[in-house]
């Protein structure tokens, strides 16, 4: 897994990242839709699985889930999975935070 340091350090990703809005990042040439929830970061596939719906153009709702704006299906940021399985699993990339910075982690 190849590393990708999206911030130079956590409180960058604190300014940019605005606690539960959905944010678009480009990186290798994939879209991801990066959340904020507190101290933690989240990064999923932004095209939704039903029918590619922006993902970064949705809403969190109150259980922290984060809902398309197309067709309001809902996923959960940890596991991808859609709560009501009416669509695929989301792809989950995982963050890492250090004093080095911010990294994002893909194959
Ligand atoms: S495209 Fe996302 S719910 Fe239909």
């Amino acid at each position: 897994m190849d590393w990708i340091k999206i911030f130079e350090s956590t409180a960058d990703a604190k300014k940019v990242l605005t606690e539960n809005q959905p944010k678009l990042l480009k990186v290798h040439g994939r879209s991801i839709c990066l959340v904020r929830q507190g101290e933690k970061i989240y990064g999923v596939q932004n095209n939704c699985t039903h029918s590619e719906g922006s993902l970064h153009l949705g809403t969190i709702n109150q259980l922290g889930d984060l809902v398309c704006p197309l067709h309001q299906h809902t996923y959960h940021l940890v596991t991808g999975v859609e709560v009501d399985q009416r669509s695929a699993d989301l792809e989950c990339f995982p963050i890492r935070e250090g004093g080095d910075g911010v990294f994002i982690g893909m194959d």
